[in-house]
């Protein structure tokens, strides 16, 4: 073949995705030997794969970084893949991203104070260890916006991440609004996690202040830990039907904020009567409800994989209504903070509300036997 013919050969789009794929899950697996690892990868990849033809675009979605629901809004990642700046597979030995040096910006100790409090609820720091986290407070700099400044733009190549001090933020997707950040929060993640043209637009609606830190440091420090994260409560956030209403880039944040626990056989998770201080989605394993009764508890109903728990005294803002207990084996729960209930599924309370009748029904049901007995 001449060098011409073979420049004219194009990469098909779902090669470029599987190999990205591929590359990430081995940089993060870490395994002894890659071609052991290729072939139990893609033998697994093909046994999961849907049957159907390999034009259909749902192939090519589920593919995609996040592997996101087709239906599911907003199908951000999908156009924007068609852009990608990445073009082989993706190789951070490679990759001179990874200089192995890290920036330092120095700062007074006023300017670490506000940096603190600013990262604070930052739900990607929160797997770092101490080193790391000092390592990302050296390498983040100020910068000051101005009404109107755009801190992003859809389609660019990723430069920075950023965490919110201050201002309020618009994001943009094809022009449309879709998003707006109030004094808190972080943006310019997923270019750098994915190795992707911006997915978004973001513009100060006011002055502000922004932390940021260079595309080297975020992915050094921060890509395998927090795409390891994402990856791992993928399957179970997608496998919970009123998460559905989530936007998929909601469902990554909820992602951040899970914390994994595991209860033994028997054990006791939540306790009738106490304050709450989050909710828990079922991994694997099932649990038993329980209500106190005269003296004793009655079970109102047993939960299993991709249920949840806990979310009651979270929406009605009053102590435990029941207590739960691992059931049949170990249990392990992801479990989400108040905080970042509030956060990130706040918009979501009407549909748990609607779970307090279910509740209220159980509880009669209950009464009704044990006046049966
Ligand atoms: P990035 O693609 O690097 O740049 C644009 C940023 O907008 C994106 O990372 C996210 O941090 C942020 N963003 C906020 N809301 C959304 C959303 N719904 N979809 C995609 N990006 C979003």
């Amino acid at each position: 073949m001449s060098s011409d013919s073979s420049r004219r050969i194009q990469v098909p789009e779902e090669l470029k995705e599987v190999l990205l794929q591929f590359s990430i899950s081995f940089l993060v697996e870490q395994p002894p030997d890659v071609i052991d690892y290729a072939v139990e990868y893609f033998t697994k990849l093909q046994s999961e794969r849907p049957s159907v033809s390999h034009t259909d675009q749902s192939t090519d979605d589920q593919l995609s970084v996040n592997s996101q629901d087709a239906d599911a809004e907003p199908p951000v990642m999908a156009s924007s893949r068609r852009k990608s700046v990445f073009a082989e597979a993706y190789d951070p030995e490679a990759d001179d991203d990874d200089d192995g040096a890290t920036a330092v910006f120095p700062k007074t100790d006023e300017q670490r104070a506000r940096l603190v409090e600013s990262v604070k609820n930052v739900l990607l720091f929160r797997s770092l260890e101490k080193e790391q986290m000092n390592q990302v407070l050296d390498a983040m700099f100020e910068r000051k916006v101005q009404p109107g400044d755009f801190i992003i733009r859809q389609g660019d190549d990723g430069d920075n991440f950023y965490v919110i001090e201050s201002g309020v933020y618009k994001v943009y997707i094809n022009d449309k609004h879709i998003n707006t950040y109030n004094h808190t929060g972080l943006f310019g993640e997923l270019a750098l996690l994915y190795n992707m043209p911006r997915a978004a637009t973001v513009q100060a609606e006011t002055s502000g202040l922004l932390w940021a830190m260079d595309r080297q440091t975020f992915r050094r420090i921060l890509l395998k830990s927090a795409f390891r994260k994402r990856k791992m409560y993928e399957e179970l956030l997608n496998s919970v039907p009123m998460l559905k209403a989530l936007q998929n880039y909601e469902r990554m944040n909820l992602a951040d904020a899970l914390v994994s626990k595991s209860y033994d056989n028997g054990e006791r998770i939540i306790k009738q009567g106490d304050a709450a201080d989050g909710m828990y989605f079922i991994e694997e394993g099932t649990v038993s409800v329980r209500m106190d009764q005269d003296d004793a508890e009655v079970e109102i109903s047993q939960l299993g994989k991709g249920q949840y728990f806990g979310e009651l005294a979270l929406v009605t803002h009053r102590p435990r209504a029941a207590s739960v207990y691992a059931t049949g084996g170990v249990v392990k729960l992801a479990f989400l903070d108040t905080e970042a209930f509030e956060r990130i599924m706040g918009f979501l309370t009407d549909v748990l509300k609607r779970n307090i009748v279910i509740y209220e029904q159980m509880f009669t049901d209950m009464a009704r036997r044990n006046t049966n007995l």
